[in-house]
């Protein structure tokens, strides 16, 4: 693996990063969280968009893998002097750093960046594209809940999962319907009309399913719910459905819930409570999202070591953009 830039990649290289996760994994356990295997190497995390688990994350993953890491936003920086992306990247790279971690809110981003520094860039999330490690940490969250302490080696074969949101807007969603299917999983995509994208309706071209009626998936029993954000931010400023609207007809609320069954229910963060889901279905024992959020810095460990390791099999070759 060269960059991490997309979710798309083949079953046995997504089982492979996973099982690395957890190896990184056992690390929560341990009074001193710290590995060399990073050491002497520098890390930039730069960030356009705000972040919370992303960043931190990252931070931590590169840190407990003993690199140096270097957080680098946009403000503050000199891209609010109207730098491009490109010098910014170049700058970086000129002072010797081994890797990248970026996030932007425009698509395409971390693939352009990739093409300019001749490092190893993550996507830590570009604009409504891709969060290809978001995908990843959700995976690696459902496995273990299905799985338990038998997850390794294995995918989600037959694991019925519905995404439920703002789909048109979400990376999210992108990059797990390009993840969880090459596991085995069966993706369904729910949202309103406006918040589904085109190629979503055709689900044979995604190799997903589109549905509009979430009470409908609820009465499948599917075996998890991914309850999206609603991105008010990309909407400039208002969403369409109205709010109300939106809580009718798709948001996990109580009543909801209470017909849901044994579903896993999971939510990428930052959620808006009673938006969504309710508090009630945020804080439930179904609920997997601070797992999600434990599970974040294994997956980043796992995909910070694939990359910049030098005794990592596959950090001196080509691979998964
Ligand atoms: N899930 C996610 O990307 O959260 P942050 O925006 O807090 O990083």
């Amino acid at each position: 693996m060269k960059h991490l830039l997309t979710a798309a990649m083949p079953r046995d290289e997504a089982v492979a990063l996973l099982d690395l996760a957890e190896d990184m994994h056992q690390i929560q356990d341990r009074e001193v969280k710290k590995l060399p295997a990073l050491r002497g190497r520098t890390v930039v995390n730069l960030f356009f968009e705000d972040s919370t688990r992303t960043r931190s994350s990252f931070e931590i993953a590169g840190k407990w893998l003993s690199a140096d890491v270097i957080n680098v936003s946009g403000k503050g920086s000199s891209v609010s002097k109207g730098e491009s992306l490109r010098d910014t990247g170049l700058t970086i790279a000129a002072m010797g750093v081994d890797g990248v971690v970026v996030r932007s809110g425009s698509s395409g981003a971390p693939a352009q960046l990739a093409d300019w520094i001749g490092r190893p860039v993550v996507n830590a999330g570009d604009g409504t594209h891709e969060h290809p490690t978001q995908a990843l940490l959700d995976a690696f969250a459902l496995r273990r809940r299905i799985h338990g302490g038998a997850a390794r080696g294995r995918g989600l074969d037959g694991v019925r999962i519905a995404i439920v949101g703002d789909i048109a807007h979400s990376r999210v969603a992108r990059s797990n319907a390009l993840l969880l299917p090459a596991l085995g999983a069966e993706v369904t995509l729910v949202g309103p009309p406006s918040l589904l994208p085109v190629a979503a309706a055709d689900g044979t071209r995604l190799g997903v399913r589109a549905e509009t009626s979430l009470d409908r998936v609820i009465a499948e029993r599917p075996d998890a719910l991914m309850l999206l954000r609603v991105q008010l931010e990309r909407q400039a400023g208002r969403i369409a459905p109205s709010a109300g609207e939106y809580i009718t007809g798709w948001s996990l609320t109580d009543e909801r819930l209470a017909r849901l069954g044994d579903a896993h229910i999971m939510h990428p963060g930052p959620m808006n409570r009673g938006l969504e889901l309710s508090s009630r279905a945020a804080d439930s024992d179904a609920s997997t999202i601070l797992e999600q959020v434990t599970a974040g810095v294994s997956v980043r460990m796992a995909v910070l070591y694939s990359l910049l390791a030098s005794d990592h099999p596959s950090s001196v070759d080509g691979g998964t953009r």
